[in-house]
C-alpha cells in the first residue's frame, strides 16, 4: 500500500453525502446547531480558543474502551490483564486514566517508562518491551522494579540476568515469540511473521534456545510467553492460528525444560474503524476468540490455562480522538482536484504518508450540512506526500473553516515530529462539558530548548 503518486486510485468509499459519521467519531460526539460537539464541548469554540492544529480526546470514550476490554476478557476467563500499549497515545493524564480503570501500562522505551512513572502509576503495574532495549533502558526498568520485561533476544536475557543478579533481585520476563503468522494488515505493521526484527523465531530452535536460557539464568523469573502479530487486524482467525502455535510452544517448553509458564500475552493489534466501510471485530468478539482459543488449546495439550495478557493500543484511543485544523488556502485546479490546505499535516499525522492511511473528515462549523464536495486536505509541509486525506468527501469548505479529522487518537500525537520546525499541537481532554489541556502546544522556545549552540 502507500501511495507514490497523487493518481494512485483511492479505495472505493461510501458516497452518501448524508452518511452518519458517528461510528468513526468519539462516542460523545453530537451535532448541535450545525456544529460538532465532543464531551459536551463546542469544537469550533475550542479551536478558536486554544488555536489549531489541536488534538482533542474524549475521556469518556477512552474509559469506555478500557472497561470493554476488562469486561469481555474477564467474562470468559477470570485471570486476564489489560496492558494498555502506551505507544498509541501517551501522556501523564492518559497513564492515570489507564491506572484508574485497573489496567497496566506497556512502555516501549526508557522515555515512555519515565512518563509512566512520573504519572504516578506504580512500577508493579508497568511492563516494558522493545526489540533493542539499551543497557540503560534495561537498567532503568529493573531499578524501577517493573512487573515484567518482554525479552526479544538472548543478549537481553543475559543483560537482565547480570543486572538483576548484581542487585540481588529477580526480574520477571516474558519471551517474545514470532509465531510465523502474517495477519491481514499493512506490511509495515505486520510483526508476527518469521522474517521479523522482533522476538524469537520458532524455526531453527531459536525460541527454544531462548526458553532454555530463561530457565537457567540467575536473576530471571521466566514468567511466560508473548506474541504481537501486528496492528489494525480485522480477521480474528489470525489470533486463533497464532494462539495454536503459541500454546503448542508452551507444551514444548514444558516437555523440554520441565518449566510451565504462568502467563501468555497475545499482544495488541485489534483493528478499528477509520473509514465508514471498515468492519472491525468488536472487543467482545476479540475477547471470546482469544480466551476460548487459549482455553481450548491448553485443554488439548493438558496444560493449565495461564494468566492471559492483552495489549490493546489503537482500539483504546483511536476513535476517542479527533484533530482540529483551520483551513487556510483553498486551491482549485480545474479538472484535477481541489486542495484544501490546513495548519498542520504530516508533522501531527504521519500515517497517510507512511502507509496510505485514510480518514473521514467533516467541517466542524458546518457539521449539519451534507458532505457534497470531494477535496484533498493537504498539510503545510514541504512534501508532496504531505496529505491528510486525499479525495475525501466533505462539506463545502472555505478559508477559516474548522476541519475535524476523525479517529486520530492513535499513533498521531505519539508519532508527531518537528519537521519544518513546526511546533507540536497541544492535547485537550474533554468530558462533561469541560475541556482541560493535558499536553500544552509547543512554543518556539521549546524548539530551541536543546539547541544550545
Ligand atoms: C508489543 C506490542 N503490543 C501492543 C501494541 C499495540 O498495538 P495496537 O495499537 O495495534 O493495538 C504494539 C504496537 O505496535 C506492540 O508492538
Amino acid at each position: 500500500m502507500g501511495f507514490d503518486t497523487l493518481n494512485e486510485p483511492v479505495p472505493e468509499q461510501a458516497h452518501d453525502p448524508h452518511a452518519d459519521l458517528s461510528s468513526v467519531l468519539p462516542m460523545t460526539a453530537t451535532i448541535e446547531d450545525g456544529r460538532l460537539r465532543v464531551g459536551g464541548v463546542d469544537m469550533v469554540e475550542l479551536a478558536r480558543e486554544m488555536g489549531t492544529a489541536l488534538y482533542v480526546m474524549d475521556e469518556e470514550h477512552i474509559r469506555h474502551q478500557l472497561r470493554e476490554f476488562q469486561k469481555w476478557t474477564t467474562y470468559h476467563w477470570r485471570d486476564v490483564e489489560t496492558v494498555y500499549a502506551a505507544k498509541a497515545f501517551m501522556c501523564k493524564a492518559m497513564c492515570r486514566i489507564v491506572h484508574e480503570e485497573g489496567c497496566m501500562v506497556l512502555c516501549a522505551s526508557g522515555g515512555e517508562l519515565a512518563i509512566a512513572l512520573a504519572s504516578g502509576v506504580p512500577a508493579s503495574r508497568i511492563q516494558v518491551h522493545g526489540n533493542n532495549k539499551t543497557l540503560a533502558e534495561i537498567t532503568e526498568a529493573i531499578d524501577a522494579r517493573v512487573d515484567r520485561i518482554v525479552v526479544d533476544s538472548v543478549l537481553e536475557l543475559e543483560r537482565i540476568s547480570a543486572i538483576a543478579s548484581e542487585r540481588g533481585v529477580t526480574q520477571a520476563v516474558l519471551l517474545r515469540v514470532t509465531p510465523g503468522i502474517k495477519p491481514d494488515t499493512h506490511g509495515y505493521i505486520q510483526t508476527g511473521q518469521e522474517d521479523s526484527k522482533f522476538g524469537f523465531g520458532l524455526n531453527h530452535g531459536l525460541a527454544m534456545e531462548g526458553a532454555k536460557r530463561a530457565c537457567e539464568l540467575p536473576g530471571i523469573d521466566f514468567a511466560g510467553l508473548h506474541m504481537h502479530i501486528g496492528s489494525q487486524i480485522f480477521a480474528l482467525q489470525s489470533y486463533s492460528k497464532a494462539i495454536e502455535v503459541m500454546v503448542d510452544f508452551m507444551r514444548q517448553v514444558r516437555e523440554e525444560t520441565g518449566h510451565t509458564v504462568r502467563d501468555l500475552d497475545v499482544g495488541g493489534g485489534i483493528g478499528i474503524k477509520y473509514g465508514l466501510a471498515d468492519e472491525p471485530s468488536t472487543i467482545e468478539e476479540f475477547g471470546k476468540v482469544v480466551v476460548d482459543g487459549i482455553k481450548a488449546e491448553c485443554e488439548r495439550h493438558g496444560l493449565p490455562v495461564p494468566r492471559i495478557l492483552i495489549e490493546p493500543g489503537r482500539a483504546v484511543v483511536a476513535n476517542a480522538g479527533i484533530t482540529l485544523y483551520a483551513v487556510g488556502v483553498v486551491k482549485e485546479l480545474p479538472g484535477i482536484r481541489t486542495y484544501v490546505a490546513v495548519d498542520g499535516g504530516m508533522t501531527d499525522n504521519i500515517r497517510p504518508a507512511l502507509y496510505g492511511a485514510r480518514y473521514e473528515c467533516l467541517v466542524a462549523n458546518k457539521a449539519g450540512h451534507p458532505r457534497t464536495e470531494v477535496v484533498t486536505i493537504a498539510g503545510k509541509h514541504c512534501e508532496t506526500g504531505d496529505l491528510i486525506a486525499r479525495d475525501v468527501h466533505i462539506q463545502p469548505v472555505e478559508t477559516g473553516d474548522i476541519i475535524a479529522v476523525c479517529a486520530t487518537g492513535a499513533y498521531c500525537h505519539s508519532m508527531s515530529s518537528n519537521y519544518n520546525k513546526q511546533v507540536r499541537p497541544g492535547v485537550v481532554f474533554v468530558r462533561d462539558g469541560q475541556a482541560r489541556t493535558v499536553v500544552s502546544r509547543e512554543t518556539y522556545d521549546d524548539l530551541m530548548r536543546c539547541d544550545i549552540g
